[in-house]
């Protein structure tokens, strides 16, 4: 028996396409919407290969409320996954005020649309980044709050509009704070493929193993941490999936709100990850040490104690099985 169905707006990314998958095993019918901005229509054909069954995907964009409108009239949803954004703090300097439109007004329109429409549980893609990093780690969720870059910002106030829009309506919302989702479908048919040369860790580490760059630049080696280079909470995205579903589950029943960190709660290196891929593939990584990279912090590493105990949430895919399904899906992908 169906438990409803979810609109995930979205769908096609490298987040959404793992959760569409998630929600399938959980029982649960999804409504996928997306613009193919920053991703592949084949995704979809390949999620549905994966779930082996067909996925009603909307291609629209979620600023336009007619195009939500028409989707929550259509279909009988009970609850929202919103992942579609502009994900780079680089770039969110550049092109600021994209970053707002689709970040923010982005978030307000899906949310009046769900208000519209009754639907009363929403689950938000929010970011480490709202973290002030100059603390030390790990950090929980009462941590300092910063929003060093437009695109911080821009997760900070589609959280404070989600606390808002509680206090004056029904809204059941969660906040799920990512630190640095990682690997893929171990199927190896989806996974992160960014438009553009890539600029996080792990795909880049993938092209220099596919010898598509010549070596990997390890920026800084002088942070006080424990052999000098950045330490990061890297977490398996089908654990990050995963997180979507208790979340949701949680606000279908009886939770009201929530704000979680989704890491494993344990900080590896660049060099350690270098090292962890190396041996998970029996593949070289060539790499140099290279000057910092502007904007970067030491380490930043979550507390999930709150997941845990709010919805019985944990991590349980280890480094290696990160490192192992990067590869697979950059190999299938050609990287
Ligand atoms: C970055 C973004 C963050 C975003 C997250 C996930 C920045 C400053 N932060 O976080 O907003 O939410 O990705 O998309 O852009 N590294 C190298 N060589 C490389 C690439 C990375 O040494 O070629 C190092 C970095 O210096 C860092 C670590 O690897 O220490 C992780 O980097 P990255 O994967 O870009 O993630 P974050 O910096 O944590």
């Amino acid at each position: 028996m169906t438990r409803g169905t979810i609109l995930v707006t979205g769908a096609a990314g490298y987040l959404g396409s793992h959760t569409v998958l998630a929600l399938w095993e959980s029982g649960f019918e999804v409504v996928g919407i997306d613009d193919y901005s920053n991703s592949e229509r084949s995704v979809v054909s390949r999620i549905e290969a994966l779930g082996q069954r067909a996925l009603t995907m909307i291609e629209g964009n979620v600023r336009d409320a007619d195009c939500l409108a028409a989707t929550f009239g259509r279909f009988n949803i009970v609850g929202a996954v919103h992942f579609a954004a502009r994900k780079s703090i680089e770039e969110s300097f550049a092109e600021s005020l994209s970053y707002y439109d689709v970040n923010v007004a982005g978030t307000l329109t899906v949310l009046q649309q769900c208000q519209r429409a009754g639907v009363n549980a929403f689950v938000f893609s929010s970011s480490a980044t709202v973290y002030d990093a100059t603390q030390p780690s790990p950090v929980d969720e009462n941590s300092r709050l910063l929003g060093a870059s437009p695109y911080g910002r821009s997760k900070l106030i589609g959280e404070r509009m989600l606390r808002d829009a509680a206090q004056a309506s029904g809204l059941r919302y969660a906040i799920l704070r990512y630190f640095n989702p990682v690997g893929a479908h171990p199927s190896g048919s989806i996974g992160e493929n960014p438009r553009g040369k890539p600029g996080n860790l792990m795909p880049v580490v993938c092209r220099v193993a596919a010898s598509r760059q010549s070596q990997l630049s390890v920026f800084g080696n002088d942070y006080s941490t424990m052999d000098g280079t950045g330490v990061r909470d890297f977490v398996h995205v089908q654990d990050v999936a995963e997180a979507h579903v208790h979340a949701l589950e949680a606000l279908l029943q009886d939770r009201e709100t929530l704000c979680l960190n989704i890491g494993t709660g344990s900080g590896t290196s660049v060099l350690t990850l270098i090292d962890a891929f190396e041996r998970a593939n029996g593949v070289r990584v060539p790499h140099v040490i290279a000057p910092r990279r502007h904007g970067d912090v030491a380490a930043m590493v979550a507390n999930v104690g709150e997941a845990a105990r709010s919805i019985g949430w944990r991590a349980t895919r280890n480094l290696d099985a990160m490192c192992r399904d990067a590869w697979r899906f950059a190999q299938t992908l050609g990287c």
